[in-house]
């Protein structure tokens, strides 16, 4: 057996599609990806967004393409894949990357914020696996990195739907995994500890709260987004075929704590 960094771990010519492409830890992973060769596509909702990363990108060297999406609606999810697949002739990884959050005592939260955060988080998740996955079946290879959280795996005061939401996107990923591992599809996810990116920006300027989340995070201090790419990268790639329906905490052993 003859082993060779490009077969381990390159991703030349593989053709990844991110959700949540205009956000932070979406558009890091595509920078990352399509840095080891991928061709990489940025979804998202705000075309004017995904154009300024697009063009940043550029200026660096980087190539990336980028499309719309809407991950609450079905047809909307399947026209932006069909789109990828009608541009590369496949596709061969899916970085779920999109994700919305709220914090509110458990009597106030309301139910539009409860769907909200459920339907972007889970179903929406949900849906842009089952559109990519008819790809990597017809295919007979896949990959799918799913982006939980911590809260996954720990509940918190407030958390009401953000915590659950990700527990789901857990189960669905082990889920999947099982269903579609005869199909030479792998399905794993990453759990991160708190990155500062806008889903929590505002959130962390808050003294006592940034003070609460380092004490709780044993390498002290908060994470990066190059420490979740790598990762990221490290799941889509070849030597990673067997290494299925696993959830990888990215948390400085938070969770270990
Ligand atoms: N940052 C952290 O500390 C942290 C920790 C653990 C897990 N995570 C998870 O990491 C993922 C990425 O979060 P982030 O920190 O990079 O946040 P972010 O910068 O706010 O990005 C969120 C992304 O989700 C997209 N999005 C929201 N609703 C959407 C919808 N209906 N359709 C399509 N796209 C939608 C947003 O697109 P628009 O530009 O159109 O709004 C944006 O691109 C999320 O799943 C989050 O839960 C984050």
């Amino acid at each position: 057996m003859e082993y060779k960094l490009e077969s381990m771990y390159g991703l030349q010519d593989e053709v990844a599609v991110i959700t949540g492409g205009s956000g932070s830890i979406g558009a890091e992973a595509g920078l990352a990806l399509a840095s080891l060769g991928a061709k990489v596509v940025l979804l998202g909702r705000n075309e004017e967004k995904l154009g300024r990363i697009q063009e940043e990108y550029k200026r660096s060297g980087v190539t990336i393409a980028i499309g719309t999406v809407n991950i609450l609606d079905k047809d909307s999810v399947q026209a932006a894949m069909r789109n990828v697949a009608d541009t590369y002739g496949r596709i061969d990884i899916l970085i779920n990357a999109a994700g919305a959050s709220h914090l509110e005592d458990a009597v106030d939260f309301s139910e539009e914020k409860w769907d909200l955060i459920m339907g972007v988080n889970v179903k929406g998740v949900f849906l842009c696996c089952q559109a990519a996955g008819k790809y990597f079946l017809e295919q007979k290879k896949g990959r799918i990195v799913n982006i939980s959280s911590v809260r996954g795996l720990q509940g918190r005061a407030r958390d009401m739907a953000y915590a659950p939401s990700k527990g789901a996107v857990n189960q669905l990923t082990k889920s999947l995994a099982i269903e579609w591992a005869p199909h030479n599809i792998c399905v794993n996810a990453i759990a991160p500890t708190f990155t500062v990116t806008d889903i929590n920006r505002e959130d962390l300027k808050n003294k006592t709260y940034h003070d609460w989340v380092i004490s709780r995070i044993p390498k002290k201090r908060i994470c990066e987004l190059r420490y979740l790419v790598g990762p990221i990268a490290f799941l889509c790639s070849p030597c990673m075929e067997f290494v299925t329906g696993q959830i990888i905490y990215v948390d400085g052993a938070w969770s270990a704590a």
